[in-house]
């Protein structure tokens, strides 16, 4: 049994049914996603795209040159873009995710557009160990790159963990740009995650369609509908699938029932406060350096520099 599928069924074992978000990401997820990005209500792109426009300069200086710019969970690499533009001399650009296709054919996109830099595509599940290619101008400096707020999708620890390896590939004077999304008025973040066209219902259930297809699962996706709750006291959306009947369904071999109304927990978004983050930041090692946020403080960018 892969690694993969003895996590599935591990997470849906447990009392409150889970699944890892990373199994959002087949092709057709990685572009649902993009969708998502393209919402009115999904405020956080535009805002993160507002603050790469506006601070670019001060990044680029931040960064200086030769920098090899390592990025997790690349997706379209869409605010790459503004910082390739503007990067003196990049030593490599190496976009990690676990969603193959899409980074590959992301990775030819950007090729084509930036021919003059060393592309260097990896596929890799980052919350488990895996290699970074060694590149052949030497890089003066590691820049981790981390936009989107991904690190929402992480309960504390296992952001903790990941921000101790994204330390550890900074490497000695190496720094961390990451996207943080920040804390704000309740009505704003539901709607991002319940959007009217129902592209976020769309995303969520083709989780259980990339299971049926690549890990044999007989999930009824008419059985399960999407939903989406900001729980203000833990700063985190919780974004589930709530089954509609009394149902089963196999995966490996192994069967599992739901009752009408019982939870498959997909993903969590978590929303930090600036010192939240900043305590976040120290006890993995980074010292916060410079925060961005947008004109209506719905977001940041910040580049925090290894201690
Ligand atoms: N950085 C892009 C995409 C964010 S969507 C943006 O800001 O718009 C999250 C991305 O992380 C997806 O492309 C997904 O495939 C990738 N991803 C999620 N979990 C991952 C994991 N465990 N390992 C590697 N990539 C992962
Ligand atoms: C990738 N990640 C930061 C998105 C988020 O907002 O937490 C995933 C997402 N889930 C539903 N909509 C978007």
């Amino acid at each position: 049994m892969s690694t993969q599928l003895r996590e599935i069924i591990e997470g849906l074992s447990q009392e409150q049914k889970t699944i890892s978000p990373k199994f959002f990401y087949d092709e057709r997820g990685s572009r649902l996603f993009d969708k998502i990005t393209e919402l009115p209500e999904y405020y956080l792109t535009d805002a993160e795209l507002e603050i790469m426009q506006n601070n670019i300069d001060e990044m680029a200086a931040l960064i200086g040159k030769t920098a090899s710019l390592i990025e997790f969970g690349s997706g379209s690499s869409l605010k790459t873009r503004i910082l390739l533009e503007n990067l003196a001399d990049l030593a490599a650009y190496v976009p990690v995710d676990i969603s193959e296709e899409h980074l590959f054919s992301s990775a030819r996109q950007i090729r084509a557009e930036f021919p003059g830099i060393d592309v260097r595509p990896v596929v890799a599940d980052f919350t488990r160990p895996f290699a970074l290619p060694s590149p052949t101008i030497m890089p003066i400096k590691n820049v981790v790159y981390f936009p989107g707020s991904t690190i929402g999708n992480f309960k504390h620890e296992t952001a903790m963990d990941l921000l101790r390896v994204m330390h550890d590939e900074a490497g000695d004077g190496g720094a961390l740009l990451i996207g943080v999304d920040l804390q704000k008025d309740p009505d704003i973040i539901d709607s991002a995650y319940n959007d009217s066209a129902g592209v976020t219902a769309e995303f969520n259930l083709n989780m259980l369609r990339h299971l049926n297809k690549s890990y044999d699962a007989n999930f009824d996706l008419d059985a399960f509908e999407h939903s989406a709750t900001y729980d203000e006291d833990e700063g985190r959306v919780v974004i589930e699938l709530v089954s509609q009947a009394d149902q089963t369904f196999e995966i490996g071999n192994k069967e599992f029932a739901m009752t009408d109304g019982e939870t498959i927990l997909t993903e969590y978004s978590h929303k930090y406060t600036l010192e939240g983050f900043a305590q976040m930041a120290s006890e993995a090692g980074f010292r916060v350096e410079k925060v961005w946020t947008d004109a209506s403080g719905l977001f940041s960018v910040q580049y925090c520099i290894r201690n």
